[in-house]
């Protein structure tokens, strides 16, 4: 059977403003083109996910509106359960207005109905959770909500992925809940509150973190460098291949989503790292955050 998998978080549409460079403060200056893309962290991964063939649950919440509409479309569009996306009125769908120059991108989130995800709305859903092969979250959606679903998750022994971006003030008991702990290089220094900027610090940092947390799997993504993981006591690199970059919006969701995907199938990290890392550069050469996520079987052509 195809695995299964829960997520729970955010789900927004994306405003991309594409434009020649980014305005300066107080000024008011013209973009190119704008794009209304699905999008939203937990959104992207459970796409992610669908495209790779696996059986997904999306948990979340949308206003009852047009955006929110849309995107409950495309989710279906795409095979993922959205029975369990809650549709609330009188809050606006979550937004990431995205200012995306040659370069560069500058994003303005505002949460709306994600910001309303509550243990309860979780809680109602614990059966879809511990029936799953594995549960990812990422923190775009209140703590609290997080934390009850990883708890759920554990209580069941189900396999547990926290993709902690955006960095949020996490408790190391809420850190350990994650079975797999999948920060890029900025919230990684964020959680370790030291610097990680040249690889040596880096893989110390590392080896700091497993001191603290050493039931998990911690996984450094690394952009262009591809990931770095700590299992065991060793530090395993799967460099990038490079490919030319049209939108990096989602490049971690698409890593995420096969970190997951592989995990739920049962494989290890041998086999299931180095699809991930290879999906996320898929991911990068086409525009927006779901479109470039890839099939199994462009992942075997690539
Ligand atoms: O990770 C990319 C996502 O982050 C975008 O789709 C946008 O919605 C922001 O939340
Ligand atoms: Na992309």
């Amino acid at each position: 059977r195809k695995p299964r998998i829960a997520v729970v978080g955010s789900l927004n549409m994306d405003l991309v403003i594409t434009m020649q460079r980014m305005p300066r403060m107080g000024e008011s200056m013209q973009g190119d083109d704008i794009h209304y893309i699905s999008g939203g962290k937990g959104a992207n991964q459970a796409v992610g996910c669908a495209k790779l063939g696996a059986d997904v649950s999306m948990i979340g919440a949308v206003g009852d509106d047009g955006f929110g509409a849309q995107i409950l479309d495309r989710m279906n569009g795409f095979g993922v359960g959205t029975e369990t996306i809650a549709v609330l009125a009188d809050v606006p769908t979550g937004t990431a207005t995205i200012l995306h120059t040659e370069g560069d991108n500058c994003i303005v989130v505002v949460p709306g109905a994600n910001g309303k995800c509550t243990p309860d709305q979780i809680q109602a859903l614990t059966s879809i959770i511990s029936g799953a092969d594995a549960l990812i979250v990422q923190l775009e959606i209140p703590l609290p909500a997080v934390e009850t679903a990883l708890r759920i998750a554990r209580e069941a022994g189900v396999r547990t992925i926290v993709n902690p971006a955006p960095a949020a003030a996490l408790t190391d008991e809420q850190i350990g809940l994650g079975d797999y702990f999948t920060p890029n290089e900025t919230e990684f220094e964020f959680f370790c509150g030291a610097s990680a900027e040249t690889e040596e610090a880096l893989f110390q940092q590392m080896h700091e973190w497993k001191k603290r947390f050493p039931q998990q799997t911690l996984i450094v993504t690394r952009g262009k460098h591809g990931i770095s993981c700590l299992a065991g006591d060793q530090i395993v690199t799967v460099p990038a291949p490079i490919v030319s970059v049209v939108d990096t919006t989602g490049a971690g969701d698409s890593f995420n989503a096969a970190l997951c995907f592989g995990l739920a199938s049962g494989w290890d990290l041998e086999r299931t790292l180095p699809l991930a890392v290879k999906a996320a550069s898929h991911s990068v050469t086409v525009f927006g955050a779901q479109d470039g996520m890839p099939s199994m079987t462009d992942l075997e052509q690539a």
